[in-house]
């Protein structure tokens, strides 16, 4: 019989019988295996020990994705090893076929749990630009293009609100450029949405909503730079942003990119948007000021749309993907946060500023856990249809 060649993975694995020198070289794959696999772990555990430490790091991303490639690398040689194991012992094209979609399921719910990983590591009103999990905004520098009084809003505050010293005026202002941020990001992230979708097919009226949807957040921005300028007499506006115009694309290989896209709009579409309608739904209704409180009224309509435009998304990735993306779903859902950790200043987190618009910790995380429990029940039950049993949750 001819030898195959040394180094190869026929010489690694060993099938029943082996000479002894296959043997040992079959040892000392598993023995290898099972280091990449400590590594591994190690390397998670150290990740989530620096994300508690520094939450706003993008270092822990950057430990996930070495840990994982590290288990990937492991896995993959294990997975090729058997499968020739399997061919040589028995010869079966079922027992390949049943490897290869246990791999591939694997492999998709690592992406889904990592993924959802990286879109969770802070607190997001929305669709955001992310480079290794951190959330990237434009810097805020002096201008009014963004701030400029129009008939879009009608910003007249309250005597109440008029009458604050200047120090919480200035507080408060800072709070709604930082919320004017978000949303100005989510203009590039909409944008962004717009080519995945396009780029992989999608229907006309996904493509629509994701431009919709930008021109909503434009406005939201605006709004929300327009009320601080109102508050403190600043003129600011967001400023050059060139990270927006290389935000991650998705992966070539269409499954992949179908399960990326839809766990990024359960994430930050169906999730996100939706604790952000949520949220602004109930402050709108907090809100002494009447003028803060009609924004608000309006900016929760647009986010609950987006949220269900997310929805769709997803679903549509289902469709198209299959049992893949429903994998990749699942193995989001095992990864989602059970808490937002929003970096609130102190004044708002005990809620004390919920009269001017902004929300407090209780307010985040009950709406949050509502929220999440909404979108654990409905993915379960999309992706149950898809999966196969031992693969639902
Ligand atoms: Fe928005
Ligand atoms: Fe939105």
């Amino acid at each position: 019989m001819d030898q195959p060649a040394p180094g190869t993975l026929d010489v690694l694995y060993a099938p029943p019988g082996a000479s002894p020198a296959r043997s040992d070289i079959a040892k000392g794959l598993r023995r290898r295996a099972a280091k990449l696999l400590l590594v591994s772990v190690v390397g998670f555990g150290v990740a989530f020990a620096v994300m508690l430490v520094a939450p706003s790091s993008s270092i822990p991303a950057l430990l996930f994705v070495l840990s994982a490639l590290t288990s990937a690398t492991g896995a993959g040689h294990a997975l090729y090893a058997l499968a020739k194991g399997v061919t040589v012992s028995a010869g079966t094209g079922a027992a390949l076929s049943a490897l290869g979609i246990a791999a591939t399921n694997v492999f998709m719910m690592a992406l889904g749990a990592i993924t959802a990983l990286l879109s969770t590591m802070s607190f997001t009103r929305g669709r955001q630009i992310r480079a290794f999990g951190r959330i990237l905004l434009a810097p805020v520098v002096p201008g009014s293009a963004w701030s400029e009084p129009t008939t879009k809003a009608d910003l007249a505050l309250a005597p109440a609100t008029e009458a604050l010293d200047a120090d919480t005026r200035a507080a408060l202002a800072a709070q709604w450029r930082e919320n004017g941020r978000t949303e100005h990001a989510s203009v590039a992230a909409f944008a962004r949405l717009t080519l995945d979708l396009v780029a992989l097919g999608a229907p006309p009226e996904l493509v629509g909503a994701a431009n919709q949807d930008a021109l909503d957040e434009i406005r939201h921005a605006e709004l929300c730079f327009a009320l601080a300028r109102r508050l403190d007499g600043v003129a600011a506006r967001p400023g050059a942003f060139p990270a927006a115009a290389r935000a991650r694309t998705l992966s070539r290989m269409r499954s992949i990119a179908l399960a990326e896209l839809a766990v990024d709009s359960l994430v930050d579409g169906a999730l996100h948007e939706g604790v952000s309608a949520r949220v602004v739904a109930k402050l709108a209704r907090r809100c002494a000021d009447p003028a803060i409180a009609a924004m608000l009224k309006e900016i929760a309509a647009d986010e609950g749309r987006h949220a269900r435009h997310g929805w769709d998304v997803v679903r549509w990735c289902l469709d198209e993907g299959g049992v893949a993306v429903a994998g990749a779903l699942l193995g989001a859902l095992r990864t989602l946060p059970t808490a937002m950790r929003s970096p609130l200043p102190e004044e708002a987190r005990a809620g004390g500023w919920e009269r001017f618009g902004i929300m407090g910790a209780a307010l985040e995380a009950e709406e949050y856990e509502a929220a999440r429990a909404d979108v654990v029940r409905r993915v379960t039950e999309l992706a149950g249809r898809a999966a196969p049993p031992s693969v639902a949750a």
